[in-house]
């Protein structure tokens, strides 16, 4: 059985946190919430439970609620990732013009299922919904940042090739990228 997560807020992180409370009245330090789920993301690649429970303690709100915010956003990671994330849109309009196909491409080209890591812990690959680009289909996200547009079969490949010569050249500056 494996022990539940632990999270220990450090004295960095709560003035990180503080700084972003001190943007809002207040009473109103709730609004900081995506804030310091942010920031406990850049700093374990993911958001875990009890991250979410020490973020939920130090703004005083109930936990239910940083769940809430943590699900609806797909930014936040709710389980630790590659160093590259890699979300393909398939929302209709994708679909409608090779969405799936990139992300099956991918998946084959990665040796993963949708939703998979990569053995050497490089690349996650997922389905997203509309990224606001529907016209540039396919579409995809790199680390929540990136966008692609219009990737076929062959500029995949390049993506995921100079993706693996990012990494390998700067492993410090890929890993700050996941971030
Ligand atoms: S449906 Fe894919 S970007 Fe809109």
């Amino acid at each position: 059985m494996s022990t539940p997560e632990t999270y220990q807020l450090s004295e960095a992180t709560a003035a990180r946190f503080a700084r972003e409370v001190a943007k809002y009245p207040a009473d109103q330090k709730q609004s900081a919430v995506m804030a310091c789920l942010a920031i406990v993301q850049q700093e374990l690649g993911h958001v875990s439970r009890a991250s979410e429970d020490a973020i939920a303690a130090y703004l005083g709100m109930p936990a239910i609620a940083v769940y809430e915010v943590t699900t609806f956003y797909n930014m936040y990671n709710q389980r630790k990732l590659g160093q590259f994330k890699l979300n393909v849109c398939t929302n209709l309009p994708c679909q409608l013009r090779d969405g799936q196909k990139a992300l099956n491409h991918l998946c084959e080209k990665l040796g993963v299922e949708e939703g998979g890591t990569t053995v050497d812990g490089l690349f996650t690959v997922q389905k997203s919904e509309c990224l606001g680009a529907c016209a540039d289909s396919p579409v995809m996200l790199v680390n929540d940042r990136q966008m692609c547009s219009f990737m076929s079969p062959q500029r995949l490949d390049e993506l995921v090739d100079a993706l693996k010569a990012h990494a390998a050249a700067h492993p410090i500056a890929a890993t700050a990228a996941t971030n």
